[in-house]
């Protein structure tokens, strides 16, 4: 037997960012978990309006992603809980910039994705941005033949209905692959 849970959002977990833009000439964070993939090289935020990182987007048209991993844990949440507007959170990270100057690259992430602003939607209270990646830098020693291992990043999963952050377990089967002995009934 289920129970209706109303208007439950329950697409949980889903990966920790830290979401990076130039406001009046210095970087800004948010900590983000409505993070989607609109395909391959299309990045969907889903931010409310009242974020400082929000006008560096828009006025830039750049954004960065960036993949905290557990051990991060820590500096993430505070990012989360404390606006641009009113502390200084520039100097939180070591920052660099690859083409999109109005993106900030976190070095402190085992990943990091610079992104270009192609389409802002205005919802009533929150903006969704849509990006397409310009470009990728990930710490050698999360690779694995030359690309990301979940296992070597260890993302941070947040989850809403318990208000925590979760880590990976151990991958299960191979897709595109697994299914081929399913046997339909
Ligand atoms: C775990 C976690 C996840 C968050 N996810 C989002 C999110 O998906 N969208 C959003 O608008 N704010 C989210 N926030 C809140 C912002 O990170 C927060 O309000 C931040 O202080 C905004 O900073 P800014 O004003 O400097 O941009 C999240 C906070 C935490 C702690």
């Amino acid at each position: 037997m289920k129970e209706n849970l109303g208007d439950t959002n329950a697409l949980y977990p889903l990966v920790t960012t830290l979401v990076g833009s130039v406001v009046d000439g210095k970087p800004d964070f948010a900590t983000v978990a409505h993070v989607g993939i609109a395909h391959l090289k299309g990045i969907t935020l889903g931010m409310g309006k009242i974020h400082l990182t929000n006008e560096g987007i828009k006025a830039n048209r750049e954004f960065s992603v960036s993949i905290p991993s557990v051990a991060m844990v820590e500096v993430t949440d505070y990012v989360g809980m404390a606006s641009g507007k009113t502390i200084d959170k520039s100097g939180l990270f070591k920052v660099f910039y690859g083409e999109l100057k109005g993106a900030p690259l976190v070095d402190d992430c085992p990943v990091t994705m610079a992104c270009r602003l192609i389409e802002h939607v205005e919802l009533p209270t929150h903006d969704l941005f849509v990006g397409e990646i310009v470009e990728t830098h990930a710490d050698v020693d999360v690779l694995t033949n030359g690309v990301v291992d979940l296992a070597k990043v260890r993302p941070l999963l947040f989850d809403m209905a318990s208000k925590k952050y979760w880590s990976l377990g151990e991958p299960l089967a191979k897709c595109w692959s697994v299914g081929k002995g399913y046997s339909a009934p």
